[in-house]
């Protein structure tokens, strides 16, 4: 596996794979890797000859009072999961290597950013989608692989690509949980073992609107009510949104039927985790 840093190189390690011929997929991430960013590098590996990470933790998508500084890192442990796992390429650039200096143009998502995370976290997609641009521009992928559990962010990244006229292809590849379901998180390594043992309320909450879902119930707000409750009966009462929504649009639904997305967010202790399911999958 080839290591990384500068613009320039990935630029010539690219056009050298595409002039002969091969497919390059693309996992962008924020390091801290775990199996869920793995089983991404599977699906890029499926759908391309070459595969190139990134782990280039954002400023731009951090607001003012989140975990920028507190994220997560290991960039030794997680060069040797990226080998293990067969990346050819692992791009990690310093901040100033994106930034040589303050964007004076990003990428602004319209209304399918203002609600659920956009309208906990104002200017979270703004950020998240100039980086995308910025390292497809770099990458020049043909494929990119996203996780199914920043649902939200998949939605806009495919949006972006399509309504800029990107020539990438998205695939959102699903969540990837732990044996008792927690979805698996970068920052599920904020959680002491109390809060891990409560954050099982939030994958509780969705497979109780699943099961709901399952026996007939079609009602938006029952499907909600029915997570919240589970929520609230573990104790969670900082949620930031249950949304009963499209899949494609992310706008609030009245009727669910499958197909529908569960999505929900909500804070055990100092961290705020997410997680989603499709609903009538299987
Ligand atoms: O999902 C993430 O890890 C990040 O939002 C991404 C897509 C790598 C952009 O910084």
């Amino acid at each position: 596996m080839r290591r990384l840093t500068r613009v320039a190189e990935v630029r010539d390690l690219v056009a050298a794979e595409r002039a002969a011929g091969k497919r390059v997929g693309f996992v962008p991430t924020m390091g801290f890797l775990h199996e869920g960013h793995l089983r991404l590098v599977d699906e890029a590996r499926r759908r391309a000859d070459v595969v190139v990470m990134s782990i280039f933790v954002n400023p731009l998508q951090f607001g003012p009072t989140e975990d920028l500084s507190r994220y997560p890192r290991d960039l030794e442990g997680d060069a040797g999961k990226a080998e293990a796992r067969g990346v050819d390429a692992l791009f990690v650039p310093e901040a100033h290597a994106i930034y040589p200096e303050p964007p004076r143009v990003v990428v602004s998502p319209r209304a399918l950013a203002g609600r659920w995370e956009g309208a906990a976290r104002p200017g979270h997609f703004e950020g998240v989608l100039t980086v995308v641009a910025k390292l497809f521009n770099i990458v020049q992928p043909h494929v990119a692989v996203f996780g199914q559990k920043d649902i939200q962010q998949a939605t806009l990244v495919r949006a972006m690509v399509r309504d800029l006229d990107m020539p990438v292809e998205i695939v959102v590849s699903p969540t990837v949980r732990e044996a008792d379901g927690l979805a698996m998180s970068s920052r599920n390594s904020y959680l002491d073992p109390h809060e891990r043992e409560r954050a099982l309320a939030l994958s509780g909450a969705l497979r109780a609107a699943e099961t709901a879902h399952r026996s007939g119930v079609r009602s938006a707000t029952q499907l909600e009510e029915i997570a919240r409750g589970h929520l609230a009966s573990a104790g969670i009462e900082d949620v930031d949104y249950v949304a009963i929504a499209d899949p494609n649009t992310l706008e609030p639904l009245v009727h669910a039927e499958a197909g529908a997305i569960v999505a929900l967010a909500a804070r055990i202790g100092r961290t705020r985790l997410i997680d989603n399911v499709i609903l009538g999958s299987p």
